[in-house]
């Protein structure tokens, strides 16, 4: 067995913390913490899995082209807050559900379903966690319209939860994470790029009129940069507005030119502290621009934990205040084991541990 199942994992429960007080402060926390309801949505750090959809697990024989080890609800139910994804059409395709298609550089390569599939998951999940916002980030890789993209949005109902700003144009002053939840807007849709903002689907927004990227090109850790990289001609110092998406992933080029994420060095590249960390890489841009981040895009979310990098970056020093509980499964071998909710502290068994939040709790026995 290569890693155990979550399923398998909650038969092995062993609380350490009675869980009273967690459905008290259940109200008042936003995404996983009740430090950050007040904080605008472009001063929060987010947690974002790099191609979430696209897993390196038992439903893709463990492809090699898969960036996650766990699918998109796990990830949202361990505190990841966006979800990116690239949006393919399939030609022969006869219905406009199946055209759109979530697949990792070809479809023949790693088809991860439709992109209307994919969205009903995510609202599944949000009509179950209703104080969390939640962000996507689509890679038009074949230029769909937001005439294409809208009807999946519709299809799958989760245009309900749709954030759309007064204009189409840069967002000067963000709401705060409550006024989001308050006004049951909870869901920010980027798309990378948009070529027609429409005002039939004023949540598409054009990624690079609101975010700003550095280089996701590496290949080693020493080819990171905090500088920008997309959209074009601009510098660390004059950003127009907008928000800082930190990419952190190492790509490895294999034969015939094909580039797959490294997870063997994901480790380090996760990790809270050391050269190339996700922690430190934290550290070097906070200093550049003044402020952290507003997304950190990572493979393999829950190795490093990436998690913990980021609650350093929001100030959050125990996710759920006193939502602190954990377990342990036996574990029998395999590289994938390490499972990280976040949050908390805990010790191994058996060379794994996880350590849970409220969501997981949620996710494990609710
Ligand atoms: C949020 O604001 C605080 C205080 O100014 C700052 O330290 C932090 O870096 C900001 N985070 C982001 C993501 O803007
Ligand atoms: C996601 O993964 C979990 C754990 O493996 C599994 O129980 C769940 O059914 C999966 N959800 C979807 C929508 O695939
Ligand atoms: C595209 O759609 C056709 C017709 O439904 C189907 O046979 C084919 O497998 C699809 N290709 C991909 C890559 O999904
Ligand atoms: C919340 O909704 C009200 C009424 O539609 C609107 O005036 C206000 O701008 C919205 N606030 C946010 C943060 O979107
Ligand atoms: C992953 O990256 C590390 C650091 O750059 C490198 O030493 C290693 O060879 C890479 N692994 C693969 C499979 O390319
Ligand atoms: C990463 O994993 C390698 C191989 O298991 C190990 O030698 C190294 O010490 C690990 N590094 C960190 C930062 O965990
Ligand atoms: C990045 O941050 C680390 C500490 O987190 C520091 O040791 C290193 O010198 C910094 N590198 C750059 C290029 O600023």
């Amino acid at each position: 067995m290569l890693f155990p199942s979550l399923l398998q994992a909650s038969a092995l429960l062993l609380f350490s913390t009675s869980t009273s007080a967690q459905s008290s402060s259940s109200s008042t926390a936003c995404n996983n913490s009740p430090s950050l309801c007040s904080r605008p949505y472009n001063n929060i750090t987010h947690l974002g899995a790099h191609d979430s959809p696209f897993l390196r697990d038992k439903s893709t024989s463990f492809s090699t082209s898969g960036n996650q080890y766990y699918n998109s609800t796990v990830q949202l139910s361990s505190g990841v807050r966006l979800l990116s994804a690239q949006i393919h059409k399939n030609d022969s395709a006869s219905s406009s559900a199946d055209k759109w298609r979530l697949c990792h550089s070809d479809c023949k390569l790693l088809d991860a379903g439709s992109l209307s599939s994919w969205l009903s998951e995510i609202k599944t999940w949000m009509d179950a966690n209703k104080n969390e916002v939640v962000t996507l980030l689509l890679v038009n890789s074949d230029n769909a319209l937001a005439s294409d993209i809208g009807p999946q949005f519709e299809a799958s109902g989760i245009d309900e939860y749709a954030y759309a700003p007064a204009s189409s144009s840069a967002v000067k002053t963000w709401p705060t994470l409550q006024s989001l939840i308050s006004n049951g807007t909870r869901l920010v849709t980027f798309v990378a790029s948009l070529g027609d903002p429409s005002t039939k689907y004023p949540y598409l927004l054009n990624e690079f009129t609101h975010i700003f990227e550095n280089d996701y090109e590496n290949e080693s850790p020493t080819e990171y940069a905090c500088t920008p990289n997309r959209p074009k001609g601009l510098t660390t110092s004059d950003t127009g507005g907008r928000i800082f998406l930190m990419n952190h992933f190492l790509y490895s080029t294999q034969v015939f030119g094909i580039q797959q994420p490294n997870n063997t060095y994901v480790n380090v590249t996760n990790a809270e502290t050391g050269v190339g960390s996700l922690g430190s890489r934290l550290d070097n841009c906070t200093e550049v621009y003044g402020k952290a981040p507003g997304f950190v895009l990572v493979d393999f979310f829950n190795v490093g934990p990436a998690m913990k990098s980021v609650d350093k970056a929001n100030g959050v020093e125990s996710a759920w205040g006193e939502w602190e509980w954990e377990w342990g499964w036996e574990w029998s071998g395999g590289e994938e084991g390490e499972f990280w909710g976040g949050g908390g502290g805990g010790r191994g068994c058996g060379g794994v541990f996880v350590v849970g939040r409220g969501l997981w709790e949620k996710f494990l026995i609710g």
